[in-house]
């Protein structure tokens, strides 16, 4: 038995190979995956990392997929898949604690209905509320860091609180360190009318669905807004021009041009790549401003020592800057 399955087996939670990335992420596209590991408690994966940091293999965290391009190799390292715990929403007061694979969008209508207000900016976000955690997702003038009172983390194979304000909460960007697993958060939210929340929800989301494409294949925002510049990125791309330009299966968005969108069956990772650098590009030459991407790049691992018994030469899968929850 590899040492992946004794490790899944030992603790209950459910390990799978033959996985791509074309499964689990929302632009559909990306490589095989070794194993997928899938638990359904905060305290099941804080055991199971504590166990691959323990056998040395690499893992990376995913919620819903929904901020990440996975490139097209094969991944040689251990997905944890964190869309299935779930959990339920616990509301006391104004603080409401939920898991990190919780729905977000679930969650603002969760706590919409009891009256909690805070987070009805983010209803339309598709991603797990570890996601929207790990790079302080925001819209329409609420971000995530903002609320969170306390996030629970995993150390030593144990569930731990640390508090909101010892993380650092920027723009699409958190202190938290490559390696540490998102379990879930205590939100501080505040009573207001219900009807009230739910007028400024669905003004939200038709704003929304007139300026970002519905239901199409896509990361959301490609690129962050440049800092410098009074003018957002999308706004930047279709002045350009770009609307609609495609890479074989990757178009730019004609609905809003900071969202590159996948067609086709057999998509692939390397035309949204391909491009998102001609945006780069094209920014670069003709406004000299250097974009940073938004999405999260998961670059594949060249096969190294993947052994029958499933050890990885390196103790960590690549888990660089551009790693983690989404
Ligand atoms: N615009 C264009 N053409 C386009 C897209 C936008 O002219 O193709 C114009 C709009 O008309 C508007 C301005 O640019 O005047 C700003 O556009 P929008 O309101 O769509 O906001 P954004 O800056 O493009 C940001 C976030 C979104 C978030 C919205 C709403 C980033 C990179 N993007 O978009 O977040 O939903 O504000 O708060 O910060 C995401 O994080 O994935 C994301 C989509």
């Amino acid at each position: 038995m590899e040492v992946v399955e004794e490790i899944a087996a030992r603790l209950g939670v459910r390990a799978e190979r033959g996985k791509r990335f074309a499964d689990l992420t929302s632009l559909r596209v990306g490589g095989a995956i070794d194993w997928v590991i899938t638990p359904e408690t905060e305290e099941q994966a804080a055991a199971v990392v504590y166990e691959l940091d323990k056998a040395g293999l690499g893992w990376r965290p995913l919620g819903s997929g929904s901020n990440v391009l996975a490139d097209d190799g094969d991944h040689h390292y251990i997905v944890l898949n964190l869309s299935d715990m779930k959990g339920e929403v616990h509301i006391d007061g104004e603080l409401v604690s939920v898991s990190a694979g919780y729905s977000l969008p679930r969650l603002c209508i969760d706590v919409a209905r009891a009256g909690l207000s805070g987070i009805e900016g983010l209803g339309g976000i598709p991603g797990t509320v570890g996601g929207a955690l790990w790079m302080n997702a925001g819209a329409y003038g609420h971000e995530i860091g903002t609320v969170t009172e306390k996030v629970r983390v995993a150390r030593e194979g144990k569930v731990t609180e640390i508090p909101g304000d010892s993380i650092e909460w920027n723009y699409r960007h958190t202190s938290f360190r490559e390696g540490e697993l998102l379990l879930g958060a205590t939100l501080r939210l505040k009573h207001d009318d219900p009807e009230l929340i739910k007028a400024r929800m669905d003004e939200v989301k038709r704003k929304r669905l007139a300026s970002q494409p519905h239901g199409a294949r896509s990361a959301g925002c490609f690129f962050k807004n440049p800092p410098a510049s009074s003018v957002g990125t999308g706004k930047i791309i279709d002045e350009m021009g770009m609307k609609g330009q495609r890479r074989g299966s990757a178009v730019v968005s004609p609905v809003h041009a900071n969202f590159i969108v996948t067609e086709g069956e057999n998509a692939r990772a390397e035309d949204a790549l391909a491009l998102a650098e001609e945006i780069r590009e094209r920014v670069r030459r003709e406004q000299g401003i250097e974009l940073e991407y938004e999405v999260e790049l998961w670059r594949a691992k060249p096969l190294t020592d993947y052994t029958e018994k499933g050890a990885m030469s390196d103790e960590r899968a690549d888990r660089s800057s551009e790693g983690g929850q989404s």
